[in-house]
C-alpha cells in the first residue's frame, strides 16, 4: 500500500479518517501493517501490501459471491490484449479521454484487468476495490504500476472519503449485489460534483435464452463446489467453441448469417478469444449466487437513486446495459 492512499481512505463503519498505526517497511510501499479509524477506533490490517478495510459485518451472500469470484480470478488471472477493446465497448460512449488526469475508482476490480487499462488511458490515480481474494490477483497484476492502488472492501460500505473520486466505473459487478440499488446509493457520494459514473450490467431485455436456461442452472451450480462448476463450464465450452469457430467467426463478415444466429452481436465478439478465456466467461455465468438481469427502467432508477443524471443508456450487444451519468453539481 502506498502511503498517499491514506488521503482517500475512510472508515467503512463510520466514515472517520484513517491513520497508519504500524507499517513494515516504513518506506512508501507498505507490505504489512495496521490502519486505525481516528473516530471509532476500528482497526484494519494491511496484508500482502493490500489494506483490508472491511465493514464490521458482511452479508453471508456477499461473502460467498466474493469468495466464488475470487476463485475464478485466481484461476484465470492472466491479462489478455483483447481486454482493451472489450472494456472500451462496455464503457462507450465514455472513452479513454475521460480517464486523463482523473482519480478513478474501479468498483469491483476482480483480477485488475481494467486497472491496468485505466492507468494506460492516462488516469492520475486508479483505485480498485474488491470484496474477495481477487484483490491478491489484482495487486499482483498491477504491481508494476505506481498509480494503481488495490483495496479490499465492500462496495456497499466503500472505504473511501465522500467527494474524493472523479470517475467511477463498475463492469459486471452491481448486478451481483443483493440489491444493485444499494451499490449505486453507496458509490455515488464518492464522486466529486460533476464526476462521472459508468456501469455495465446484465439486461433482462434480449436475454431470453439465458433467463430460460442459464439462470435456472446457475441457481443450482452456485451451490456446487467450484472445481466441479469449472469442469461443467469447460464441458459446455466445447460446443460453444465449435459454434464460435464454425458459425460466429464467418458471421463476422457475413451480415445475413449474423442476423440468423442467436446472441450474434455478443458471440461474434468472443471469436478472437482463446478457448481458455471462453471457458472463464462460461464459468463466470454459473458461479455467482446472485445475478440480477435488469430492465431498462430499473437501471435508470438506480442512477436516479444515486443522484446521478443519466447521460447515456445503451443496449450493448443486445443483451446488456452500458450506462453512464454525471453527479449533479449541487447536492
Ligand atoms: C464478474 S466480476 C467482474 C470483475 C471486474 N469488474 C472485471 O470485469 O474483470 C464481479 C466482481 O465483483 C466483486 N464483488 C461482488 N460483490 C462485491 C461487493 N459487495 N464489494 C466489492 N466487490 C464485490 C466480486 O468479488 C468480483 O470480483
Amino acid at each position: 500500500m502506498k502511503r498517499r492512499l491514506l488521503d482517500w481512505l475512510a472508515c467503512p463503519a463510520c466514515q472517520g479518517a484513517i491513520a497508519l498505526t504500524r507499517a513494515v517497511p516504513e518506506a512508501d510501499d507498505i507490505r504489512e501493517g495496521e490502519l486505525a479509524c481516528g473516530a471509532c477506533g476500528a482497526r484494519y490490517p494491511i496484508a500482502r501490501g493490500i489494506p483490508r478495510v472491511l465493514p464490521p459485518t458482511l452479508a453471508t451472500e456477499a461473502v460467498a459471491t466474493a469468495a466464488r469470484f475470487g476463485y475464478e480470478w485466481m484461476r484465470f488471472s492472466e491479462i489478455r490484449p483483447e481486454y482493451e477493446e472489450q472494456m472500451l465497448g462496455w464503457i462507450a460512449p465514455v472513452g479513454r479521454d475521460a480517464f486523463v488526469g482523473r482519480r478513478v475508482l474501479d468498483a469491483g476490480c476482480g483480477k485488475g484487468r481494467h486497472l491496468r487499462l485505466a492507468s494506460a488511458f492516462g488516469a492520475k490515480e486508479v483505485i480498485g476495490i474488491d470484496l474477495g481474494p481477487a484483490v491478491d490477483a489484482a495487486a499482483e497484476n498491477t504491481a508494476d504500476l505506481d498509480n494503481v492502488h488495490v483495496v479490499q472492501g465492500d462496495l456497499t460500505h466503500p472505504p473511501l472519503r465522500p467527494a474524493s473520486i472523479d470517475l467511477i466505473y463498475s463492469i459486471g459487478v452491481l448486478h451481483h449485489l443483493g440489491e444493485p440499488e444499494a451499490g449505486f446509493r453507496a458509490l455515488a457520494p464518492l464522486l466529486v460534483p460533476g464526476g462521472r459514473f459508468v456501469v455495465w450490467l446484465y439486461a433482462r431485455e434480449g436475454n431470453g435464452w439465458v433467463l430460460t436456461l442459464v439462470d435456472p442452472a446457475r441457481r443450482l451450480t452456485s451451490r456446487l463446489p467450484l472445481p466441479l462448476v469449472s469442469g461443467l463450464a469447460r464441458a459446455l465450452t466445447v460446443p460453444l467453441w465449435i459454434a464460435l469457430r464454425l458459425l460466429y467467426a464467418p458471421a463476422r463478415t457475413r451480415p445475413r448469417l449474423a442476423r440468423a444466429l442467436p446472441y450474434s452481436s455478443y458471440l461474434r465478439d468472443l471469436v478472437p478469444f482463446p478457448f481458455r478465456e471462453v471457458h472463464s466467461i462460461a464459468f463466470d455465468q454459473f458461479l455467482a449466487p446472485v445475478a440480477h438481469y435488469m430492465e431498462r427502467p430499473r437501471v435508470a432508477r438506480c442512477f436516479a437513486e444515486g443522484g446521478i443524471t443519466l447521460d447515456s443508456l445503451r443496449w450493448h450487444h443486445a443483451n446488456s446495459w452500458a450506462a453512464s451519468g454525471t453527479r449533479s453539481e449541487a447536492r
